[in-house]
C-alpha cells in the first residue's frame, strides 16, 4: 500500500507496546480490504495517558487500541462509553467521536465471536469461570450478558471472587455469578461445563503449571478455553484434552478483538475469509503451523 496524503492512522497506546501482534491484525486487514490506513504502536509512559489521547486527537487520528496498564485509566478521557465497557471498567478501543473519542471493550465481545466461531454458545450454559482477576471479571460479565445460566468463579483468594460476583450480579440484576474457593471444585455438581481458564497461571515461562490438576475437574469439562496463546497449548488446554474435551487457546479471542476495533473504525463488516487470512498470518508470526483443536 502507498502511504500519501489521505492515509489514516490507527494505532496502539500501552506500555510496553513491543510485542503486540496488532499491527499485523490492521495492516493485513487494511491491505486485503483495500483501506489506505497504517496502524503502529506507541508507547506511552506512565502518567501520559491523558497527553497521548489529546494528541491522537490533535493529530485526527482514525482510532486507538488501548492495552496495559491504560485500560481503566483512558476512561476519564472519553467523550462517550459504550454500556458494556463502563460496566466491565476497561476500555480497550478508541473510535473517533463529534470531538472527542468513544470507549468500547471489543476485548469481550472478541472472546463472545471467538466462541461463537468454534461453535461455543453461553446462552443458557453452565460455565466454570477460573480466577476473578481484571480478566476474569470481564468474562463474568460477558457470560451474564450473554444469558449463561450459572457461573462458578472459581479462585485461589475466595473474597476477590466473592467481591466480583457480588458486583456483578448487583450491576446486571441477575444471581449467576457463584463464587467458590479453587480448591473447593469438588462441590460444582456434576454436569458438563464450559470452562473459561482466565487467571495467569500456565503463561509462559511457567507453562508447566495449570490452576487445577485433578481428574476429578476435568472430567465435568466438555469445552475448555484458555484466555492464555503463550504457549499455543497451555498445561490446562493439555488437561482438558486428555479428559476427551475440545480445547482452544486465546489467540482467536485476540484477532476478533481487533476485527471488531477495525469494523467500529471503518464502519465495514470483516468477512471470515479476510479474519481466516489474519489468524493464519498471526499464527505464523508466533511460529505455529498446528491448530490446537485439529487434535481434539
Ligand atoms: P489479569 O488482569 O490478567 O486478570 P490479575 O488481575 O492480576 O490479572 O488476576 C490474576 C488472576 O490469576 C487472579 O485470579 C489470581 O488469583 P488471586 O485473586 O487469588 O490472586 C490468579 N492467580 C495468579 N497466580 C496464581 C497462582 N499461582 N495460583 C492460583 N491463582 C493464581
Amino acid at each position: 500500500m502507498e502511504i500519501n496524503g489521505r492515509t489514516r492512522t490507527c494505532g496502539l497506546i500501552g506500555n510496553p507496546v513491543e510485542h503486540t501482534l496488532s499491527p499485523i491484525i490492521h495492516n493485513t486487514l487494511a491491505e486485503r480490504m483495500g483501506h489506505n490506513l497504517v496502524y503502529v504502536p506507541f508507547p506511552v509512559e506512565e502518567g501520559r495517558v491523558a497527553e497521548a489521547v489529546a494528541g491522537a486527537r490533535a493529530l485526527h487520528l482514525l482510532g486507538l487500541n488501548v492495552t496495559v496498564p491504560y485500560k481503566s485509566e483512558v476512561i476519564a478521557c472519553l467523550r462517550e462509553i459504550d454500556a458494556l465497557a463502563q460496566n466491565i471498567g476497561a476500555v480497550n478501543t478508541l473510535v473517533e467521536c463529534g470531538g472527542g473519542y468513544k470507549g468500547y471493550n471489543t476485548d469481550m465481545e472478541g472472546l463472545y465471536r471467538a466462541m461463537r466461531s468454534e461453535g461455543i454458545r453461553l446462552e443458557g450454559e453452565s460455565v466454570i469461570l477460573l480466577g476473578a482477576g481484571g480478566a476474569a471479571r470481564a468474562v463474568a460479565y460477558l457470560c451474564v450478558v450473554k444469558g449463561a445460566e450459572r457461573v462458578w468463579m472459581l479462585n485461589r483468594t475466595l473474597e476477590k471472587a466473592r467481591a466480583v460476583a457480588d458486583e456483578v450480579n448487583e450491576k446486571t440484576g441477575r444471581d449467576v455469578i457463584c463464587p467458590m474457593r479453587m480448591e473447593d471444585h469438588h462441590e460444582i455438581p456434576a454436569g458438563r461445563y464450559l470452562a473459561i481458564q482466565g487467571t495467569s497461571v500456565g503463561l509462559a515461562p511457567r507453562t508447566e503449571e495449570a490452576v487445577i490438576e485433578d481428574d476429578s475437574f476435568y472430567e465435568k469439562v466438555y469445552t475448555g478455553f484458555d484466555l492464555i496463546y503463550n504457549p499455543w497449548e497451555t498445561r490446562f488446554m493439555r488437561l482438558v484434552a486428555a479428559h476427551g474435551g475440545r480445547a482452544y487457546n486465546g489467540l482467536k479471542m485476540l484477532l476478533y478483538q481487533g476485527v471488531i476495533a477495525y469494523e467500529l473504525w471503518n464502519g465495514v463488516q470483516v468477512s471470515e475469509e479476510d479474519a481466516q487470512a489474519v489468524y493464519d498470518r498471526m499464527r505464523e508470526r508466533l511460529g505455529q503451523t498446528e491448530n490446537p483443536t485439529d487434535r481434539a
